[in-house]
């Protein structure tokens, strides 16, 4: 998968922008506050259908502008891809694929695979389970469209359910209805959970191989899928978790919302058999975060057989020199967008920007 051009028009402080690309590695380098990351965040779009950041989409269009336009070409193994995103502040966004209008998101998730990282990524081991339930979300989403849909129809079910928990006040009346949301509620569930579980299963070896070659020495990680559905994932799973959500019932008609499900999924994870997430070091959470990015990598490239392109917005001046040559060479294999504040000395084509321009390139 490699991106070759992008073309922006009032996008963030992007008035005009045409660029070609390397199909090894890209650096964008200037001071802060000159659009490195918007550039990444206009390509993110279009792999993703939304930013990394949690904005509203009108906030992508330049200040002033009524309307912002991102287009992207890409070239994956047997095809050629155009991808184009119309913002407009009074209209719908639009996106189209090679000039056709797509119905929803989940026609475009998975047309170009990409990873970002981020220093923003030390939330995934340090901060709330929602982070890591993102992280799982968007990359089985990519390559498995049903996980998407099931996870938006997931998110529907649970809504209806909440809103019969908090505007009934007969306990009763709830008991009687709501067994309609629980049977849909354990069905999609099962099927979140056991493509979650997968999911941690496959980049579990992946994981440990990157920390290994990251750290330079054998540091043993083990990540844990802890399910939020409360039963063991087997056969018996629907029925259990049935059972679980009516032993409950009082106490999320108190609370007014589901407290068992896959909302509340986490992923333990373990450096030397001490929990990361209260105990690693910054260094090692870093390290930690970095592991599973690039463990993505390598398991979406198992799934697709094509590598996903990689982002690395401002990662760089947090390495120390021996872990940036160690990252550089891991990435050797897949097209790369690094961005850092000065001249890292990194092989690639590098673009210099200032206020919303590429000033120089080579
Ligand atoms: N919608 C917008 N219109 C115009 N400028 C914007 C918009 N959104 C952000 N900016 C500007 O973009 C700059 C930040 O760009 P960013 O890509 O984050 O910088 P960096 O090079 O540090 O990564 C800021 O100066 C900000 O004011
Ligand atoms: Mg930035």
């Amino acid at each position: 998968m490699k991106i070759s051009s992008l073309t922006l028009t009032n996008f963030r402080n992007y008035e005009s922008l045409k660029v070609d690309f390397s199909d090894k590695i890209n650096v964008f380098i200037g001071k802060n506050a000159q659009g490195k990351t918007n550039l990444l965040e206009s390509i993110f779009y279009c792999c993703i259908g939304k930013s990394f950041k949690s904005i509203k989409d009108k906030d992508l269009i330049r200040f002033g502008c009524e309307e912002g336009y991102i287009n992207l070409k890409a070239e994956r193994k047997y095809r050629e891809l155009k991808i184009e995103v119309k913002l407009s502040k009074s209209h719908k966004k639009t996106i189209l694929i090679n000039s056709l209008p797509i119905r929803r998101i989940g026609e475009l998730i998975g047309e170009i695979n990409v990873v970002f990282f981020s220093p923003n990524e030390l939330k995934l081991v340090r901060e709330s389970p929602d982070e890591r339930r993102k992280f799982m979300d968007i990359d089985i989403s990519q390559t498995n469209k049903r996980y998407f849909y099931n996870l938006s129809r997931y998110e529907k079910i649970l809504a209806n359910r909440n809103k019969l928990l908090k505007t009934s006040d007969n306990l009763e009346y709830v008991k009687e209805t709501i067994d309609i949301w629980d049977r849909a509620l354990v069905q999609t569930a099962q099927k979140i959970a056991f493509e979650r579980k997968k999911f941690i299963e496959e980049i579990m070896p992946y994981t440990e191989k990157a920390q290994t070659y990251l750290s330079g020495g054998k540091e043993k990680i083990e990540l844990n899928y802890a399910c939020g559905c409360g039963v063991k994932l087997d056969e018996k799973f629907e029925e259990n978790m049935d059972k679980l959500l009516k032993k409950n019932i009082e106490k999320d008609f108190k609370l007014g919302y589901t407290t068992i499900g896959v909302h509340r999924d986490d992923i333990d994870i373990f450096l030397n058999d001490v929990e990361v997430k209260n105990f690693g070091s910054q260094g090692q959470q870093r390290t930690v975060a970095l592991s599973l990015k690039l463990a993505e990598l390598e398991s979406m490239f198992n799934r697709t057989g094509e590598y996903p392109i990689l982002m690395l917005d401002d990662v760089f001046s947090e390495l120390d020199a021996e872990r940036q040559a160690r990252l550089l060479k891991f990435v050797d294999r897949t097209q790369t967008f690094i961005t850092c504040t000065d001249d890292k000395k990194i092989t690639g084509k590098v673009f210099e920007i200032a206020s919303g321009k590429i000033i120089k390139q080579n």
